[in-house]
């Protein structure tokens, strides 16, 4: 659709809703003078302050500053795009939307995953009604109530029961007409020998798992004894990828959405649990790490996620390779650990759930939970934490916010005791392992002159002092000489720095007047030309690199003046610095 006829669909729709009746039906909503009011589903309150305006058709949160038309009302409300909106009012309204027809393979993708819904609806049935009413089934109901799932968990969350046999889904779903090649496609059954198939969940209790608008997508299966494996998933199918599946959301997502909170388990049976006693702002993953695509699409309910790990160690690491993904979605996170050898289920039926809601409540913030996990350990020598410092660089590297990067590297040297500029130099090195360009090239490397520009050290000092004097200053009373390979920018760096000695801060530019010649002034107008080499951070990092090669330079030098004098006392001193040096410790 062109953005005109988008925008005709729109003034159509706007014509023949009205604002007050339409969020009238999902917020209660009543008449305080010429306004609407009530409370907000936006964030929670207990004095409304939503409002809703019919003569200008239009919504405002007094509270979080929500606020617009109905499709704004109907984006926020639903989670969805403009698009989606346009469509979903178009029908509630009767205002045709023009569309493109479908072509035909768009048509056969279309009807394909229509019909791996209806085989996973006829499953769902199958599996549902053999746990609550077949004989069978007396193995599997005994094994939920042991466990703590009575018939009301069993019917809101559709439970099921596989039975013991190679072909009772195959003949249930060809008495109910759904092609078998189809439910292959959806997981439900194998096919043998490329002849018969044969159902993939047998002897296990079924969880259904359903999309936000309640279909099934697939299904878990867990055995009742202790055969392995313990859990058997759906494949991946054309509706179903694990990565992007939380289960349970489609009944807790609205409870999120008015706590403003998630939290997040590993199983089936801990969200069941939680459920159970009353927790109802949870989901669970299917014992995997969140994903950036479902940090981002809790984001949409809540300000916080908290993830509830069972087991320190890959608690630990879970909360490492989440760090970069909640920061760079821009969402607060929170850990929790249990204690040894619980997992929510067991925690919540042994402690109950004041006990549990205090450990959430007291959850610290994912960095600071790595941090605690990683450093508690008694007498953690240099190396530990050296250690500690480089399995977390990598997702460091990963955040895409300079300020937030650097408040990380702050946060953990201060942490580990190491220093801040020896993490940031490990950063660098780092990010350039990963490519990640800690020494860019500034744009057009080609200058005025027609000459291509060497990016010498010396070159890129002189672009840190143009765009980042403030970090830059810091090499003022380093022997930064050491690092010139150029006359002419030697004279610039040395005027830079006497000039931000003498007076601080000062627009580069003026620098020019008070250089001594020509070729120096050609040299800082073109370095001006050029635009800065790095952010923020890359700054940072790029400050620490200069630095440690002076040192190093340095300590070469007096090397080879500490052999040329044959002071081996001193010379031995110096290898073990420069050795030090190398191992990032100093
Ligand atoms: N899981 C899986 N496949 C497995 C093992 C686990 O998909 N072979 C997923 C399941 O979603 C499971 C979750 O990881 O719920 C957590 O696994 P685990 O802690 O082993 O099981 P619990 O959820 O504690 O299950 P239960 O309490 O029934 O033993
Ligand atoms: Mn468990």
């Amino acid at each position: 659709m062109d953005d005109a006829s988008y925008q005709s669909v729109k003034e159509e729709i706007k014509r023949s809703a009205d604002i007050v009746d339409l969020v009238g039906n999902f917020v209660q909503l009543r008449k305080a003078g010429k306004n609407y009011v009530g409370l907000c589903p936006f964030h929670s309150e207990k004095e409304p302050s939503f409002t809703v305006n019919r003569e200008r058709q239009m919504f405002h949160c007094f509270g979080c500053k929500k606020g617009g038309d109905i499709f704004d009302f109907w984006m926020a409300y639903h989670h969805c795009t403009f698009p989606e909106a346009l469509k979903d009012l178009a029908e509630r309204y009767h205002v045709p939307l023009p569309q493109r027809p479908l072509t035909a393979q768009e048509k056969r993708k279309r009807e394909r995953i229509g019909a791996i819904f209806s085989a996973n609806e006829a499953a769902l049935r199958y599996f549902h009604e053999t746990l609550l009413r077949d004989s069978v089934s007396h193995h599997a109901r005994e094994y939920l109530k042991s466990r703590g799932i009575g018939p009301e968990i069993t019917k809101e969350f559709l439970l099921g029961f596989a039975p013991d046999r190679w072909e009772g889904l195959v003949e249930y779903l060809e008495r109910e007409n759904i092609e078998l090649g189809i439910a292959e496609s959806a997981g439900l059954i194998i096919l043998k020998n490329k002849r018969r198939y044969y159902d993939r969940f047998r002897k296990r209790i079924i969880f259904p798992i359903f999309d936000l608008k309640g279909r099934p997508i697939g299904f878990g299966g867990r055995v009742l004894e202790g055969s392995h494996p313990k859990y058997l998933n759906t494949p991946e199918t054309p509706v179903f990828q694990k990565g992007k599946v939380l289960y349970g959301l489609q009944a807790s997502y609205t409870h999120m959405r008015s706590t403003r909170r998630a939290l997040i388990v590993e199983g089936y049976m801990d969200f069941l649990a939680m459920w159970s006693f009353g927790i109802r702002n949870s989901a669970a993953t299917l014992g995997t790490a969140l994903t950036a695509s479902q940090v981002r699409r809790l984001k949409g309910y809540v300000d916080e996620i908290i993830v509830i790990f069972d087991s320190d160690e890959a608690g630990r690491k879970a909360a490492l390779r989440g760090l970069p993904i909640f920061v760079n979605e821009g969402i607060q996170a929170r850990a929790v650990l249990l204690p040894e050898g619980h997992d929510p289920d067991t925690f919540l039926r042994a402690e109950g759930t004041e006990r549990f809601l205090d450990l959430v409540s007291a959850a610290p913030v994912l960095l600071e939970f790595y941090l605690e996990q990683s450093l508690s350990g008694k007498g953690q020598s240099i190396e530990q934490k050296v250690g500690v410092v480089r399995e977390l660089l990598p997702s460091i590297c990963e955040l895409k916010d300079p300020m937030l990067r650097a408040a990380f590297v702050q946060k953990v040297a201060e942490d580990t005791g190491i220093r801040e500029n020896v993490v940031w130099s490990e950063l660098g090195k780092v990010a350039k392992g990963q490519s990640k360009q800690v020494y860019p090239q500034g744009g057009n490397s080609k200058l005025n002159s027609g000459t291509v520009r060497k990016f010498t050290r010396d070159v890129h000092l002189l672009n840190l002092l143009i765009y980042h004097p403030e970090v830059a200053r810091e090499l003022v009373d380093c022997r930064w000489q050491l690092l010139m390979e150029d006359e002419n920018t030697s004279k610039v760096i040395s005027a830079f720095f006497d000039k931000l000695k003498r007076e601080g801060g000062f627009e580069p530019g003026q620098l020019i007047d008070e250089l001594p010649d020509e070729t120096a002034k050609n040299e800082l107008r073109e370095s001006l030309m050029q635009s800065s080499f790095y952010d923020e951070a890359g700054a940072r990092i790029a400050v620490s690199e200069i630095k440690r090669k002076i040192d190093e330079l340095e300590i070469i030098s007096s090397i080879r003046q500490a052999k040329e004098r044959g002071d081996m006392e001193e010379l031995n001193a110096l290898l073990k610095l420069r050795a030090k040096l190398y191992q990032g410790m100093v």
